[in-house]
């Protein structure tokens, strides 16, 4: 039996009312935080290449929320600058997750600049123009959430990925930046390092069943992690149960960088 006073505090996780801007929506991480957000009662904004995929506007319709796209690629500048005033132009966006990432292997002595270039317009430089954006209209308000999706490459060197590896290390670094100017003016900036997660993403990984098998073998929880167990830390730091956590770079990784 609760007391009337305890059932007064707000339930945390639930963010009716508020609306949450994804980058990369369309699919793995993107879809399972937008969905996760969409079942705790928020709008989202799907800033993605193609249109909302048919599941997650059906997702929206049941739970009385809307789903609205705004068409982003995030290799280039000006799209992100018209898709940032598209998505202010709809109202206040409460939460900002930079999810969308890419990934381009090859071996670092041969590894061409047009690519290493590709990847930091994508994982770096786009997320650092996206939270500029966004930060303007919450830091006005004096109040807003900023997740950024970094990597265990923010601590790591990885092995065939030195472009990934030096934008989400950039990203982790520029999120305690932001962290150190905006967290007095009511903006919580923070990120997340997924660890190893069977997404697209790693296809080519996944695909190699030995490398596979020895990916999983060194991660204590034993297993690769789907999109629902990266989700969960987004919503939480998204959440008001975070209203104190600022420049954190928060590994969910099955334990991976404790080994
Ligand atoms: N998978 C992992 O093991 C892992 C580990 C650590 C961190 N991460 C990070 O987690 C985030 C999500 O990764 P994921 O595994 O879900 O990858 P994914 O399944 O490959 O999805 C990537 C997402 O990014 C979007 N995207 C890529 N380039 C874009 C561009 N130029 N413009 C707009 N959108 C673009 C894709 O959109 P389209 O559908 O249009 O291509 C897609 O929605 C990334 O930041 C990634 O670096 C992943």
């Amino acid at each position: 039996m609760t007391t009337p006073e305890l059932n007064s505090i707000p339930n945390p996780f639930d963010f009716r009312g508020r609306t949450a801007a994804v980058t990369g929506a369309s699919r793995g991480i993107g879809e399972a935080i937008a969905t996760g957000f969409i079942r705790g009662g928020a709008n989202v904004i799907a800033l993605q290449r193609k249109p909302v995929q048919a599941e997650l506007l059906a997702l929206a319709e049941e739970n009385g929320v809307s789903v609205t796209h705004v068409p982003v690629d995030l290799g280039d500048e000006d799209s992100v600058s018209a898709a940032i005033e598209a998505s202010l132009a709809l109202g206040a966006v409460d939460i900002l997750v930079n999810n969308a990432g890419t990934q381009i292997r090859h071996d670092t002595v041969d590894f061409p600049l047009t690519d290493f270039d590709e990847v930091w317009a994508i994982n770096g430089r786009a997320v650092f123009q996206l939270c500029q954006g966004f930060a303007r209209p919450m830091l006005e308000r004096g109040d807003g959430k900023i997740v950024n999706v970094a990597s265990l490459l923010s601590f790591q060197g990885g092995l065939r990925v030195p472009a990934y590896a030096a934008a989400k290390g950039a990203v982790a670094q520029f999120t305690k930046s932001m962290c150190n100017e905006w967290a007095a003016r009511g903006v919580n900036v923070n990120a997340i390092a997924p660890g190893y997660v069977s997404t697209d993403m790693n296809e080519a990984l996944l695909g190699d069943a030995e490398r596979s098998e020895q990916i999983s073998v060194r991660i204590p929880a034993g297993r690769w992690a789907n999109g629902e167990d990266i989700a969960g830390a987004v919503h939480f730091l998204s959440s008001s149960a975070a209203d104190y956590i600022h420049g954190v770079v928060l590994p969910v990784d099955g334990g991976w960088l404790a080994r």
